[in-house]
């Protein structure tokens, strides 16, 4: 992946981004122990949040630009910053548990993406999600529509505001056992990556 558009904002994004997203980050990865798969790590952003009973993360970080700012992030031995895409990647041991944050959104081909790392996890292995999702109807819906089919994914790295991630991560096999949906932005305005789902699954 070359250093697009998007490589060079998103540091600026994360640097700036509003404090209910640095609380759902935490709480993304809270209780987490074990060996972790995240998928897409960007700049390394969540590493400082991850519990210390984590005692590896295997980071998946295809865009040269941030992963060289994720392997700076990584300040202790447990991370492990990898250059693979997901499809790219095998492990030959399985996870304990993987994380998706604000990922699924661009992942070519989602749906097989979520499969995958389902057979990447234990029996019983966790997925963590936190993604913004589609809106129920309305406007905001509607919106989705026109910048996914428009400007959205090529300025913001693939990224598609109208993914049903909950839905994904259910047909892909995993049982959710916790969800909770939240807005980024009051509901009068007009913010495409708005609607967010903060949860939990098992393999
Ligand atoms: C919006 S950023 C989120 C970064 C990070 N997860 C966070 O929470 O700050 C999406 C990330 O997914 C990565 N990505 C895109 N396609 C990918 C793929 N096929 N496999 C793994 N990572 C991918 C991008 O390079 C980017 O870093």
């Amino acid at each position: 992946m070359g250093d697009s558009l998007f490589v060079k904002v998103w540091p600026a994004i994360v640097r700036n981004e509003p404090p209910l997203i640095g609380e759902l980050r935490r709480r993304n990865l809270a209780g987490l122990a074990g060996r972790v798969l995240e998928i897409g790590a960007g700049t390394g952003t969540n590493f400082p949040l991850y519990p210390p009973e984590v005692t590896s993360v295997v980071a998946l970080e295809p865009a040269e630009g941030l992963r060289v700012r994720a392997e700076r992030a990584a300040t202790d031995g447990r991370f492990e910053v990898r250059p693979e895409r997901l499809d790219e990647f095998t492990s030959a041991e399985p996870f304990d548990a993987a994380v998706f944050s604000l990922v699924l959104c661009s992942l070519p081909g989602p749906e097989a993406a979520v499969a995958q790392v389902r057979s990447l996890l234990r029996p019983d292995g966790e997925l963590r999600f936190l993604e913004h999702v589609s809106a129920e109807g309305g406007m905001l819906e509607g919106l989705q529509k026109l910048v996914d089919g428009t400007f959205w994914p090529r300025l913001f790295g693939n990224c598609h505001t109208h993914r049903d991630a909950a839905g994904m991560i259910r047909s892909a096999g995993f049982t959710i056992s916790a969800v909770e949906d939240r807005m980024l932005a009051p509901a009068w305005a007009p913010v495409p990556s708005s609607p967010l789902v903060l949860g939990r699954a098992t393999a």
